[in-house]
């Protein structure tokens, strides 16, 4: 399949779903109890600038707005839809620290250096270019930032059975479109993502399980002591 395609179909796709979006999403039991995790886990400083790429309807971003007042929050997401879902939720709670725009996150509308921590939750999976993507979010991260990535690994045990497979498959539409073509193959394994974080120069690389899902932590070394230091 080709890029162009792949991303136009992605984001046909998730914008036909963005007012039934959110709802679903916070019914998926595997994947609520890991969001309400990490966000209870984060420890974030005042006013720390936070990146959530593939944010579709903002969940993550409402969730750790819910725990920290003091915090920029930006989503970015490829879907239209997805994103007026998300404006009309941060204007509905009042949350003016919050900002949604449409992008793709292969080349992410920011300037180097702006964000303390960026999140990237289920929505890797649709790139083909790891590496690419890698490279832009330790371009945007700041020195010292955190990077957590969190997507079904493509080799967990639930991903290889052919029952949760096709259950898989029925509920997501999309995931058929692109078995059919080359999909499959696109979700990572924490093999992957962890050379490619590797090759991205990212540092504390630190990979779990939970159930299908890998969760990948990361951060950008502090200031420019490194092999590519002037
Ligand atoms: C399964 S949803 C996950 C949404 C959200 N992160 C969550 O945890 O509920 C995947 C999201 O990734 C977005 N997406 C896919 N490819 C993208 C790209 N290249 N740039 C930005 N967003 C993308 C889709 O539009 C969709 O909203």
């Amino acid at each position: 399949m080709q890029e162009f395609h792949r991303k136009t179909l992605v984001s046909a796709f998730y914008s036909e779903r963005a007012e039934s979006y959110d709802d679903a999403i916070r019914r998926h039991p595997v994947i609520s109890s890991i969001r309400e995790r990490i966000v209870n886990e984060l420890h974030l400083k005042n006013n720390a600038s936070i990146l959530d790429l593939g944010c579709g309807s903002g969940i993550t971003g409402f969730e750790i707005r819910s725990r920290f007042d003091d915090v920029r929050i930006v989503g970015v997401d490829i879907a239209d839809e997805m994103v007026k879902v998300a404006k009309r939720s941060a204007a509905s709670e009042g949350y003016d620290t919050m900002e949604f725009l449409t992008g793709d996150m292969e080349s992410i509308p920011f300037r180097d250096l702006t964000f303390d921590l960026i999140l990237c939750i289920n929505a890797i999976r649709y790139l083909k270019s790891l590496e690419r993507i890698l490279a832009e979010i330790y371009r945007v991260l700041n020195d010292g930032g955190e990077f957590i990535l969190i997507d079904s690994d493509r080799e967990s045990e639930h991903m290889n059975d052919e029952g949760s497979k096709m259950r898989v498959l029925k509920k997501h539409p999309l995931e058929e479109a692109f078995i059919n073509s080359d999909g499959w193959n696109m979700m990572y394994n924490k093999d992957e993502i962890r050379e490619g974080l590797v090759t991205a120069k990212f540092e504390k690389i630190f990979i779990e399980s939970e159930k299908m899902y890998f969760i990948a932590r990361a951060s950008k070394r502090c200031g420019i002591d490194g092999p590519d230091a002037i």
